[in-house]
């Protein structure tokens, strides 16, 4: 079957500053001190993608030109270009001008994330996001950078600000790994203060830039969804999981949506676990969460569940009734075994969502190329390129030309990407869920459970 693309939707990758760039010309962030007191995270000689080296971000990008991606994201490290207070370090402008130019003279059209996580040093020193000061500050940088750059219309203002304050306020996974309720509704209101004025100054400065906000999005169905109470509790962690801050990050032309995963929801308490991430830093599990029985997980554990991507764009639409951009998508796979049906699953997902009339036209994997996990460093493999961390080599995956044929193409050829790209029991579960995605449907893990 030929599952065709509306002509005007792009593909993409993405890449955040911090993870790719390597620290050349000196980054000055709180990300830079909490690498130092955890230094089994990155080793020291992991130089990593080093796209603050001149060439480096070019040739990558170059590459996922040639798989026919038109859309590149990636960020400004807001601590280079202002390393103190009032200071403008323009070199940096510079080097994201070359950056930019090299993206645009290839046709492609660049995003732009202001904040991915990360802050300068200064800020987080005078108490980062729970300082209301931050405010003012972030939209002094964000003023700078939008008067530099009228050539990118399209931003991001903060990225996945709903995990930010879990994982660095609540859970202290993250810098400054605070457990805080108060300060997690502090930066919460903060951050959402400086996306609708990071908001109003964009389009002040320019008009016709497009400006969201990336979310990070898991999908929770019931264990049960004949059940009322468990229904009624995944749509109350749904909301503040999920649509708590997209409902207060308003106004946005789009809702960005970065999707990785879902996990069927219990009432079972006794289920609230703490995972252990990487190198003795917990998280709290809170929800009661369950792994789909047959889904197969990447290497951070998580489960794939495409059919759960398809509910998500759905139930998104219907609340917020707003243009979705998939700002990212895709796993950690370091033997790239399953990317290839991580992909083509999820893309059909995306596909019969837009057939259904949910206004959808990006698509942006994550992730360019292997880079920094927060915590795992160079041990979780995103990319659609490898990455070799100390000598640099980069290796186009395989999986790579599996969306190379779709973005060329603009379709999903089911069958022939089947054969080429998937064998024995992964073509045939890639086979049943395609076919059961396009009948619209969803599985439940009780109802469906001889299904499933
Ligand atoms: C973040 C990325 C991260 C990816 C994989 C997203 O939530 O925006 O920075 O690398 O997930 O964990």
């Amino acid at each position: 079957m030929l599952l065709k693309f509306p002509s005007d939707f792009q593909f993409g990758s993405a890449t955040a500053a911090f993870q790719v760039e390597g620290n050349g010309g000196k980054r000055n962030t709180d990300w830079d001190i909490f690498l130092k007191n955890n230094p089994q995270i990155v080793k020291p000689d992991e130089k990593g993608p080093q796209w603050w080296t001149r060439d480096k971000a070019e040739k990558d990008i170059t590459s996922m030109q040639k798989l026919g991606l038109t859309i590149q994201r990636l960020g400004f490290e807001w601590g280079r270009i202002e390393p103190k207070n009032s200071v403008i370090n323009y070199e940096a402008i510079k080097r994201y001008k070359e950056i930019i130019g090299h993206i645009i003279k290839l046709g492609m059209t660049p995003m732009v994330t202001l904040n991915h996580y990360v802050l300068p040093e200064w800020i987080a020193d005078q108490g980062g996001w729970e300082n209301n000061e931050t405010i003012s500050l972030f939209i002094r940088y964000v003023r700078l950078i939008i008067s530099s750059f009228p050539e990118v219309t399209s931003w991001i203002t903060l990225n996945e600000p709903n995990y930010l304050v879990d994982a660095a306020y609540l859970s202290q996974a993250y810098p400054p790994q605070k457990s805080s309720i108060v300060a997690t509704l502090v930066v919460r209101q903060h951050m959402i203060t400086a996306h609708k004025k990071a908001f109003e100054t964009i389009k002040q400065l320019n008009s016709s830039s497009q400006v969201g906000v990336a979310f990070a999005l898991r999908w929770y169905p019931p264990e049960d969804n004949n059940d009322p109470i468990e229904c009624g509790y995944a749509r109350i962690i749904n909301y503040i999981d999920n649509y708590n801050f997209i409902s207060a990050m308003r106004p946005a032309d789009f809702i960005g949506c970065n999707y990785y995963t879902g996990y069927f929801l219990n009432l079972d308490v006794t289920n609230i676990t703490k995972t252990k991430r990487a190198h003795g830093i917990h998280q709290t599990k809170l929800f009661g969460e369950m792994k789909k029985p047959d889904a197969y997980v990447t290497d951070f554990g998580w489960p794939i569940v495409p059919d759960f991507f398809l509910a998500l764009l759905r139930d998104l639409y219907k609340t917020f009734g707003k243009p979705i951009i998939i700002t990212e998508n895709g796993l950690a796979d370091h033997e790239d075994k399953y990317r290839s049906f991580y992909i083509l699953t999820h893309l059909v997902a995306l596909w019969k969502a837009i057939e259904e009339g949910i206004p959808i036209k990006q698509y942006i994997h994550w992730a360019t190329i292997d880079n920094i996990e927060w915590l795992e460093g160079y041990r979780m493999h995103f990319g659609l390129l490898k990455l070799d961390p100390v000598t640099g080599k980069r290796t186009l995956h395989q999986s790579a030309h599996l969306l190379k044929d779709i973005a060329h193409s603009h379709a999903i050829n089911t069958e022939n990407l089947l054969r080429t790209y998937l064998k024995g029991e992964q073509r045939e579960k890639a086979r049943t869920i395609i076919d059961s995605l396009l009948r619209g449907e969803l599985q439940s893990r009780v109802v469906n459970d001889d299904k499933v």
